[in-house]
Parts: C-alpha cells; structure tokens; sequence
C-alpha cells in the first residue's frame, strides 16, 4: 500500500466550537471536507505519528464513512495504532475512558451529541486530547489555523475498508488496528465505582425503572449494565438499539424531547424511577415519579450523597460547575467545606480542575454530570449515581429530592431557549443588555437590587488560561440571577439561552410551580431584553 497525497484548498468556517466541528451532513460529504478537518488534526495535535488513537462514533449517518476515512488517514499519516469500538461505535464517556486507559495520544469523536442524525441532520468530529477530555483552545486554535492554510493531505492509496464488525487486531499498511467491544472496558469501570451488589438487591427486590435510549448510542450501554450486570428485568431499557437517525427523533434528554419518558413514569405502569440520555451518551436526565429533577440539583444531589457510593467514599476534593449551572452545588460546597468553582459553559473548562484534583464532580444544567472517572460528562454514569443512591436511602426520588431541599434550600431554576433566531437580530440583543450593564451594577430592576451585572469572564486556576464574553449576568442581592448567553453549538441562526434561578430557604414555600416562581426574573428578562421584540417570537422556542 502507498501513500497518496492529494492537493486540496481550506474551506471555511472549519472552526472547531465547544464541542468540536458540528455541520450538517451535506457539509461533511463534500469532497476533502472531511479530510481536511482530518489531516489538520494530524499536522497539529502531538504525539499522534507513532502513538494510539482511539476512534468512535454515536453511531448516527454518516458515522461509518467518516471512521473508515479517519483509519485510512491515520494510517497514511503514520499513527502507531488505532482502537476503535465495533461497528465505529463508541459513547463519548466511553471513548474518553478508553484514551486514558490505552494511554493514547487522543482521540477522534464523532457525534453532533443531541443535534438530529440522518442525511438531513447533523454530523460532528470532536478531538480529545491525552487526558480523554475536549482539545484545550489551545489544541483547537492549533487545528483551526492549520484548516485554514491547509493544501494537502494523505491518504492510502488501494486500501480496503476494515471489517470493523468483530473485535480483534488488524495491521492498515504499518499501523495496528485494534477493534474493542464498545462497551464492555466501561462497564467494567462503573463496576468499580458504584455498589453494584446494592444496586442489584434493589432490582431484585422489585424496583421498576425506565431507560429511554431514545435510539442512540448508550443503548448497549444500558442493556449490557442495567439488565445484563444489574439484573434489571428486560425491557427496562427502551429505544435501545442505535438508529442513524436516532427514529427520526431528537435524542435530547429534556423535558420536551424526552416527553414519553415523562409521561410513562407519570403514568400508571408504577415507575419508580426514570432517566434517558442523549444521541452520543454524556447527558442524562432523571426523574421519579411527580419529581423531575433539574440537572443543577443533580449534581448538589449526587455531592451531598456521593461519600455513600464506593467511588466517592474518600469525600470529594472540590464541586466544579458551569456558571448558568444554579448555584445548588455552592450550598453543598460550603457545607462540605470544599471549593466550588464557577467554570464558562463547556465540559473543556473542567478539564485542568479534573487533572489537578481540585474537583472531584462537575456538571452543568444542560444535563450533564460527570466526575473524575473520565474527562466527559456521562449520562449513565449519573443515572448509577442515582441509583446506587435509591439503594442506600430506600426512599423515592422526591424523597431524596424533598430533604436536600429541607436541608440546604430549594434553587428554582429553569432555562427559556430560543432556538433558530436571527443572527443579527440575537447579537443586537446581547449588544443592548451588555450596554446596560454599568448602570444596572448597584441598581434595581422591578424593585429587586443588583449586586453585581457584568459579562462573565473566567481565568482558569490552574493554568491562568482565560476566557471573556461568557454570558450576560445580572446578579441579585438575594442570590437570584438572570444570564443572556448565545449557544456555541447551534447550526443554524442563533440560539438565544436565558437562564433564571432564584433561592428559596423557606421549606413552607417550595413548592411552587417553577415558571410561577420565577415570574418576576422572567418579566424583568423581557424587560432588560426586549426579547419579544428583537427575536419576534412570543415565547421560547423550549423550556426546560
Ligand atoms: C450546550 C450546553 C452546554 C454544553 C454544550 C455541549 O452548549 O448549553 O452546557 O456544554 O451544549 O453539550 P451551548 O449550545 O449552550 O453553547
Ligand atoms: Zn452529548
């Protein structure tokens, strides 16, 4: 086999955001588009040529050609060795877990998370860094840069597709191919971190949950774990075979996307407990029935509880979370007498808290939880993490819910999204609320004092690295807040995300409807905003 070199120009616009390079498929099938995304990670990400790079998909359209074009690629480029899950299939906690344990150089993941698959919908290519965690800025504005000036890149001339349908080695011209079951190294690893043995008494003692798959990658994660290891009875995982276009669905674990699951636990089939995650398996949503809980309290929940669960047994080091994350994780923080550190929206700014050890668990409110089990935020692992917490308290969802609550106060939170807005009408709105700021710092709006209205900026501790124009805060004396933020990983227009929290101690007064509770911060959202009118719409696009 030789290598070729092919001629190719930049495209635009390859910048990888947040989460990677997310476009539509169209976008990816055009000739070099891919290879050039591809090749720009070669030239620039170190320790490749001679090392290990684990490769993986969601499984959504598209995903096979891209591996398969990735493997002849990292061949023709001179990587030592490539693991890569059957079928190209990897979960994204799953490929973060194999880059450390295989000690590899990175690894390429291919999802658009929770954006629509199909031919229709979106595709993404995600570069991990050796740690298992999303490439630095650094990493990402190395790669971006070489897309732009790009004008070859190397393929392997006469090389047959791998079977990558069974597991075992191969040689692609001098590099190794390994092909691993996608799921069973980490199973292994939530074996290690939760009790299982509790786990499984609960089930056997007649515990009935759902787990939505919702026609993505976690699953075979979840029928391997929950039903096969766990002795959950069969069928408790529904939607569990990966489609390439997720059932024509959107594989988005929130209320309104995963509104079955929502209902069937409501319902009258005696759930005790319900939980989905998304298209590449790092969110989760769970709930019991009557008691949804938010991701913020999640990840307050999962900290006040975590020294109960094996993995944690030893106390957590710190509590890292997103700054629109609610502030519930900060009460527990301060209780426990650990840090809680306030991070830009983006699993990547946990990263350098994660290898120092300065945080044990982080999360964010857009469904994500995690810890330092791998450098991704991880569906199923959370919903162990609940589970492992049902076995030790024997009580019910809105239970635990009730008494962290009692205990440390109840954060009503709730995030209004409107998705697909006019680029430049979302930006006209970002520019007049950042204008107000100065004269709102020290003021009042409806009556309510502000303590603080600035545009979030964020220097990570760790390596000085900063980050400016994270979102618009308006910060109340009380401890409410209002944020403006536009989302990083939309694909078409903007997405405008206005996130609203406000504190209630007063056990007599939590139970309110949230949109109700948060009445006041929503009027004054519109008002600091002029939402209706600049974006034209009546009312976010999602509530969640
Ligand atoms: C969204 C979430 C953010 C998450 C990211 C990747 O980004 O809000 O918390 O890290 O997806 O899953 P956004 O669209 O808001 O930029
Ligand atoms: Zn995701």
């Amino acid at each position: 086999m030789s290598i070729r070199t092919v001629g190719t120009t930049p495209f635009e616009g390859q910048k990888p955001g947040t989460s990677g390079l997310r476009k539509r498929v169209s976008v990816f099938q055009q000739p070099h588009y891919t290879e050039n995304f591809v090749q720009a990670v070669f030239d620039t990400a170190p320790g490749l040529v001679g090392g290990t790079l684990v490769v993986g998909g969601d499984g959504r359209f598209h995903n096979l050609v891209a591996v398969q074009t990735i493997l002849n690629m990292a061949a023709a480029n001179g990587i030592g060795e490539v693991v890569v899950g059957r079928d190209g299939l990897l979960s994204t906690p799953a490929a973060s877990n194999l880059i450390r344990s295989w000690k590899a150089a990175g690894g390429l993941i291919l999802s658009a998370s929770h954006n629509p698959g199909g031919p229709k919908g979106d595709f993404g290519i995600k570069y991990n860094t050796s740690n298992g965690g999303p490439a630095p800025e650094s990493v990402t504005d190395a790669i971006f840069a070489r897309t732009q000036v790009i004008d070859r890149y190397k393929l392997l001339a006469d090389a047959a597709p791998i079977d990558l349908s069974r597991t075992g080695e191969t040689y692609l011209g001098a590099m190794r191919v390994v092909v691993v079951d996608p799921v069973s190294a980490y199973a292994d690893l939530m074996a290690t971190l939760f009790d299982f043995a509790a786990i499984r008494a609960l089930f056997a003692g007649g515990f009935t949950m759902r787990f939505d798959a919702m026609h993505a990658i976690t699953g075979p994660y979840a029928h391997e774990i929950l039903e096969n290891r766990l002795g959950a009875p069969a069928g408790t995982v529904v939607n569990g075979t990966p489609l390439e276009d997720f059932g024509q669905g959107h594989p988005d674990p929130n209320l309104v996307y995963a509104h079955e699951l929502v209902e069937a636990v409501n319902g009258d089939l005696g759930l005790q407990f319900g939980a989905a995650s998304d298209g590449d398996g790092d969110r989760n949503m769970v709930l019991g029935p009557g008691q949804f809980v938010t991701p913020s309290d999640s990840l307050a929940i999962l900290a006040a509880n975590a020294t109960g669960v094996p993995g944690y047994a030893k106390g957590l080091a710190g509590i890292a979370r997103s700054m629109p994350t609610s502030q519930a994780a900060d009460r527990v923080a301060e209780a426990l007498g650990i840090d809680c550190y306030e991070t830009p929206t983006g699993w990547k700014f946990f990263g350098t808290l994660l290898d120092a050890g300065r945080a044990t668990l982080c999360g964010e409110e857009s469904f994500g939880t995690g810890s330092d089990h791998v450098r991704e935020k991880d569906g199923l692992w959370a919903v162990l993490f609940w589970l492992n917490i049902l076995a030790n308290q024997k009580k019910s969802v809105a239970e635990v819910v009730a008494e962290h609550w009692a205990q440390y106060g109840r954060t009503y939170y709730s995030r209004h999204d409107y998705e697909e807005v006019d680029s430049a009408a979302a930006n006209g709105l970002m520019d007049h609320v950042r204008g107000q700021l100065g004269a709102l710092t020290g003021g009042s709006l409806a009556g309510k004092p502000i303590r603080l209205a600035d545009d979030f900026a964020y220097t990570d501790p760790v390596d000085g690295s900063t980050a400016t124009s994270q979102g618009l805060r308006l910060l109340f004396e009380d401890g409410a807040r209002v944020v403006f933020r536009l989302s990083g990983t939309g694909t078409s227009g903007a997405t405008l995300r206005i996130y609203l929290e406000r504190y209630e101690p007063d056990s007599a007064k939590q139970g309110i409807e949230t949109q109700e509770a948060l009445a006041d911060l929503i009027a004054i959202a519109e008002e600091v905003a002029q939402i209706k009118h600049r974006t034209g719409r009546d009312a976010p696009t999602v509530i969640t």
